[in-house]
């Protein structure tokens, strides 16, 4: 049974100082989302019939971001942080009078999962409880709050580090800061709180040993995955956090039948998505919408974002955004393919070659060293080496167009705007400037002239000047042997 709650409240609006950093603590990024992208993500799965964020710290970037991420998500403003429990209360100010399930969480809780919040209220609705808090045994409780038990094992209070004797500092189930409350306990208890502890502050906490008074049940679900429980405070836990979000969607994908070779130098965004049998070989980083189909291969040391792989593909040490490879196609090594690159199925991107908003037909080949872009290149279109389309003249971008089953010869400039007719050629080192009509050879170089004995005059004594005596010598004794033989 699932129970939806009325509404999930996100805590935000703390400063996050020990990050030390100009961008709001909640906005810094792992695995292609922002902390309150993810805590927000795991709130949604709840489909809360409200969603709200408290801000307060660069709280105008928060909620420019949310804007964006989460449409869904609504902002209340706690001017100044005066306590988790003030924060709350700023929530309830702006919602309308709730009734059911209240859910809290914090901003800065990137590995929470909408399914430890869905068995949190399962198991707050099944026991009937006031408050449910979710709670972990760690071995260093840090400044954590300490949860206390009576001798039944019931939850009597949680007690902040800051004002715990030492005898509650050695408690090891803490308080993760995630709770499930009947809205009118909340309310309740809210309403009187007070600031009569060592930080001055209105502790949220406080409201279970309220609730308890008023004899409404407090229970705790003991999360088995204290790591959902872990929040970010500075750039040391950002990366600890990252890498443990990494190896969990790096064993979610092998599990769903991707092979990675090294998970650990592997890097994905919860965003991506990989089907069956691809392979992913160390030092690869997917990012945003990237789709890696069906048994294509990536690796070693790429870098995709918001990329489409067509099935059976392979990718070698290549950088891509933006870019749409068909099935069978094959790119690399060394290539940096820019946004609006497509690559039809079975064509082919080479060593050191760059595009950007160009469009490659079926089985084309750019195979080495070209720079295209703003270009079509059509069905089995051959791309001689050191090709460049020249696409800027400075102040505009233009289109160049090369028909199907054209062969451009070698270190030929194509230059923009140009459309060359299907099936015909352009001879290597042209610069191409005209039309061609179908079957046209375009040659478009100067004119091979030799001066004859140069190297003797102006060369006169260098290596070169004695290896062509030589050949001359050898030529001319050939000459006699052939003639002797007659
Ligand atoms: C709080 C809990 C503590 C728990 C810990 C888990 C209280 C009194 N204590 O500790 O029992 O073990 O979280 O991390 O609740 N925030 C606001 N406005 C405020 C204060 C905080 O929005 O006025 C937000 C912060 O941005 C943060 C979260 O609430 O996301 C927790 O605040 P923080 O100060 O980090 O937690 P503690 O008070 O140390
Ligand atoms: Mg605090």
């Amino acid at each position: 049974m699932t129970t939806r709650p009325a509404a999930v409240i996100v805590l935000a609006a703390g400063e996050g100082t020990r990050m030390k950093s100009s961008t709001p603590k909640v906005l810094h990024e792992l695995a292609g989302r922002t902390l309150i992208g993810h805590a927000v993500a795991a709130a949604d799965a709840l489909d809360p019939d409200h969603l709200m964020v408290v801000v307060g710290h660069g709280r105008d970037e928060v909620v420019a971001h949310l804007a964006e991420v989460a449409p869904r998500a609504a902002a209340a403003v706690q001017e100044q942080q005066l306590g988790t429990g003030h924060a709350v209360g700023c929530a309830l100010e702006v919602l309308p009078p709730l009734d059911g399930i209240v859910v809290v969480t914090y901003g800065d809780v990137p590995l929470l999962t909408g399914d430890t919040l869905e068995e949190l209220i399962g198991q707050h609705a099944a026991e009937g409880n006031g408050v449910t808090v979710l709670t972990a045994e760690v071995d260093d409780p840090a400044s954590y709050g300490r949860i206390v038990r009576d001798s039944d094992g019931a939850v009597v209070r949680i007690v902040e580090y800051k004002d715990a004797d030492q005898s509650t500092r050695l408690i090891r189930e803490i308080n993760s800061g995630i709770y499930a409350f009947d809205a009118d306990v909340l309310r309740a208890g809210l309403s009187r709180l007070t600031t009569d502890n060592a930080q001055g502050e209105q502790y949220l906490t406080d409201v279970l040993e309220l609730a308890r008074a008023d004899g409404r049940r407090v229970g705790a679900l003991v999360t088995g995955d204290p790591w959902q429980t872990e929040g970010v405070n500075d750039r040391v836990q950002l990366a600890t956090l990252h890498r443990e979000l990494n190896r969990r969607l790096a064993t979610r994908w092998m599990r769903a039948g991707v092979t990675i070779v090294d998970p650990a130098s592997t890097w994905l965004d919860v965003t991506v998505t990989l089907e069956r049998d691809v392979v992913l070989r160390p030092g690869v980083q997917l990012h945003g919408a990237t789709v890696v189909r069906e048994g294509a291969e990536i690796g070693p040391d790429c870098t995709l974002r918001d990329t489409v792989v067509g099935a059976g593909s392979a990718i070698v040490r290549s950088h891509a955004v933006g870019a749409e490879i068909g099935e069978l196609a094959s790119v690399g090594p060394y290539s940096y393919l820019r946004p609006g690159t497509r690559l039809g199925s079975q064509g082919k991107i080479g060593g050191f070659v760059e595009t950007k908003n160009t469009d490659i037909g079926e089985g084309a080949k750019v195979p080495h060293l070209t720079y295209a872009g703003d270009a079509t290149i059509g069905d089995g279109v051959n791309i001689g080496a050191g090709t460049i389309f020249a696409n800027y003249d400075g102040v505009d971008k233009h289109h160049t167009s090369v028909g199907a089953h054209t062969f451009v010869g070698s270190n030929s400039v194509l230059v923009a705007p140009v459309d060359l007719a299907d099936g015909s050629y352009v001879a290597a080192g042209s610069a191409v400037t005209s039309a061609t009509e179908p079957g046209d050879l375009a040659i478009a170089r100067g004119r091979q002239r030799n001066v004859k004995g140069w190297v003797d005059r102006k060369r006169s004594g260098t290596a070169s000047d004695e290896a062509a005596r030589q050949a001359r010598a050898r030529q001319t004794d050939s000459d006699v042997v052939e003639g002797s033989d007659r």
